[in-house]
């Protein structure tokens, strides 16, 4: 489980916001793992984190574009590395049995949650005292 903190604070309500609400969603999916025995709720919810991921990614790159954010580049390649991993991800386990199918979701949510946590701590916190000096907060 991963437990909200300050260090995962970027100081901008609307962006902490959906930072919580993806770490809400993590633990969701790690907790539907720990019961096991329900693929199709942990598919949904794991769906619904991966969803979430690519609105939040949105937000984000949309305030890069507003405010000609210098490191926009380098952010957005992050964010599309992220994605197409997720993506062939999802491509390859399609007919798969479900056993198959949870282990690899296991997989790629430990590394989703690993990425994620990272990413907000090292990369998003870098846009932090640009973004508050353009009027976001
Ligand atoms: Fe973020
Ligand atoms: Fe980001």
């Amino acid at each position: 489980m991963i437990k909200w903190s300050d260090e995962f604070s970027v100081n901008i309500v609307s962006i902490d916001k959906q930072h919580r609400l993806l770490i809400d969603l993590i633990n969701e999916v790690e907790h539907s793992i720990s019961i096991k025995n329900n693929i199709d709720a942990t598919d949904t919810i794991f769906n619904a984190l991966t969803s979430y991921i690519d609105y939040h990614f949105s937000t984000e790159e949309y305030y890069f574009e507003l405010f000609d954010y210098p490191h926009k580049n380098e952010h957005l390649k992050e964010h599309v590395c992220f994605i197409l991993k997720i993506d062939d991800f999802k491509k390859n386990t399609i007919n798969t049995s479900d056993k198959i199918k949870l282990n690899e979701i296991i997989t790629l949510f430990e590394f989703l949650k690993k990425w994620l946590a990272e990413h907000i701590r090292h990369t998003d916190k870098k846009y932090e005292i640009f973004f508050i000096e353009r009027g976001l907060g």
